[in-house]
């Protein structure tokens, strides 16, 4: 695996792999890597033929960390991240720094997510989507890969990278990945390393949550009765007084659209919440079926 730090070096690797011709994939990331980003790369790998290039960024990107959010404390795990990736079969690593990135300092021009990225996220993160998609858009242009893979586990992010690529007529096709999961259910995410054992255990109602507002939907509740079931359950307060101690702000939880528009009478649709555990942001969402639901309505 090549492991590329400058602008000149990624040239170089751009202008080999043009000339072998060969389908190119990326997955973006800012290190910190866990099974679920091993999941990304597996899935890219998979879907690229055997001679196919798969290039894997880590960059821990300010643009998208508010003032009040600790940027300096973002874990960086480098070496390991690349360890990983290469053991997976990547076969190129691009490592900028942020002078590599953003070689003026801030830009001038940033990407405006819209009135999408104001929502759920958005809220309480009020820069974040903007500070993304940039960062998104330039690894896009800088890469020039054919394909881009990226969790659902952040389906806002990834509805705003697909608007985004749509809207801007970007030559990229985006790929999404479904969440990966702890065998004890909660979606595999960075923050999880900042969980204490009784905070982790609180946080087990967020995919219980998930569960419950998927069962509801297979048995007929519309969007507002799942998001009600979901609700009670992140609030149902826990036996184990030590796990019941454990700080929770529920944030939202709703049922939209695939789209995060409205969510239809009839057909998919995804649950989408968000919990603050013990001071760590936990987002997860799935896949709701409405169907049954719309079974139910009369006439
Ligand atoms: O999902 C992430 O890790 C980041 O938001 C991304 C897409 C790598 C942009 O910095």
């Amino acid at each position: 695996m090549k492991v590329l730090y400058t602008r000149e070096q990624l040239q170089q690797w751009r202008d080999d792999v043009e000339a072998s011709g060969s389908p190119t994939a990326a997955v973006m990331t800012m290190g910190a890597l866990h099974a679920g980003h091993g999941e990304l790369v597996r899935v890219a790998k998979e879907q690229l033929p055997d001679d196919g290039e798969l290039i894997v960024t880590i960059f821990v990107n300010p643009l998208q960390f508010g003032a009040n959010e600790d940027l300096d404390k973002y874990p960086r795990t480098v070496e390991s991240d690349l360890a990983l990736v290469k053991s997976l079969g990547a076969t190129a690593a691009f490592v900028p720094t942020e002078d590599v990135m953003y070689p003026n300092g801030r830009p001038a021009t940033i990407v405006d997510p819209g009135p999408l990225g104001k929502l759920l996220e958005g809220q309480a993160r009020p820069e974040h989507f903007a500070g993304v998609l940039t960062v998104v858009a330039k690894f896009l242009n800088l890469l020039g890969v054919d394909a881009a893979y990226f969790g659902e586990k952040d389906y806002q992010q990834l509805t705003l990278i697909k608007q985004m690529v749509n809207d801007l007529d970007l030559p990229v096709r985006i790929e999404p990945v479904p969440t990966v999961r702890d065998p004890d259910g909660l979606a595999m995410s960075s923050r999880n390393r900042y969980l204490s054992a009784a905070a982790r255990q609180r946080a087990l109602a967020i995919p219980a949550a998930i569960q419950a507002g998927r069962q509801a939907a297979a048995t007929g509740a519309n969007a507002q009765e799942i998001e009600h079931v979901a609700m009670a359950c992140l609030e149902a307060v826990p036996d184990d007084s030590e796990v019941a101690a454990i700080p929770v702000d529920i944030q939202y939880v709703v049922v939209r659209g695939t789209d995060l528009g409205e969510p239809p009478k009839r057909g998919e649709a995804r649950l989408i919440l968000t919990v603050v555990v013990d001071g760590t942001r936990l987002l997860d969402n799935a896949r709701v079926d409405l169907s049954a639901a719309a079974g139910k309505e009369p006439g």
